[in-house]
């Protein structure tokens, strides 16, 4: 499929090089994914590396106590998150014997963890071809599209845009391009549409909505 043929390419290129990419330790790749769940990447990658260092495994983060781990969050924010993280160390320590799970159904029940971050978790650890839906892949998907409800009235339509997309022969990367596409390339505001991928194929480009979708909750 040309548009997966096309994302891949682009991503080879032009994806940026991240530290949680190119390693497949599971703990680490769902530390970032609840990182940057609502924190920018910037902001992320150094409490990402500081927090390896302080807590480097699952075991390591469920047995040290509570205050230490919201120590470590300090500054990020919301942190229900940093709870959540500690809470999922110690089931996953529990349950699984300290080896994160690799069934999906598994991953979704732990504290913290949605459809989409457990698609970004084992598609990323794992190459599993499982699809993800966050703010910025609804963006891409939307204009894609050119949907013409609000993304939030068309959550089901865009998983199945999403899953039909989704490259099965690389997973990984398909996700990880698609995430660099709406941070980098597909932006809320001044896209820029000469430089990306899919250009060829984007319903909002060809009929110059760029700037106009995704339409807003209240239009
Ligand atoms: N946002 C959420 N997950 C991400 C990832 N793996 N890389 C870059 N941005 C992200």
């Amino acid at each position: 499929m040309a548009l997966r043929r096309s994302l891949l390419l682009w991503y080879q290129h032009q994806g940026r090089e991240l530290p949680w990419r190119n390693i497949d330790d599971p703990y680490a790749i769902w530390v970032s994914e609840i990182m940057l769940q609502q924190t920018q990447v910037k902001t992320v990658i150094p409490y990402y590396q500081r927090w390896l260092a302080q807590f480097p495994n699952i075991q390591t983060l469920a047995t040290s106590d509570l205050q230490t781990v919201l120590k470590a969050w300090e500054g990020l924010g919301y942190y229900t998150r940093a709870r959540n993280l500690y809470k999922t160390a110690q089931i996953i320590l529990k349950d699984y014997r300290g080896i994160f799970p690799r069934e999906l159904e598994k991953v979704v029940k732990l504290p913290g963890i949605g459809r989409t971050t457990a698609g970004g978790i084992l598609s990323s650890a794992f190459n599993q071809p499982i699809s993800i839906l966050d703010g910025n892949v609804k963006r891409v998907l939307a204009r894609l599209v050119a949907l013409s409800d609000p993304p939030a009235k068309a959550i089901q339509f865009l998983w199945d845009v999403s899953d039909s997309l989704l490259d099965p022969d690389n997973p990984r990367d398909f996700n990880q391009g698609l995430m660099d596409l709406g941070a980098t390339i597909c932006t809320r505001s001044q896209p820029k549409c000469l430089l990306c991928p899919w250009l060829s194929h984007c319903q909002a480009y060809q009929q110059g909505k760029q700037n106009q979708l995704p339409m807003r909750e209240d239009s």
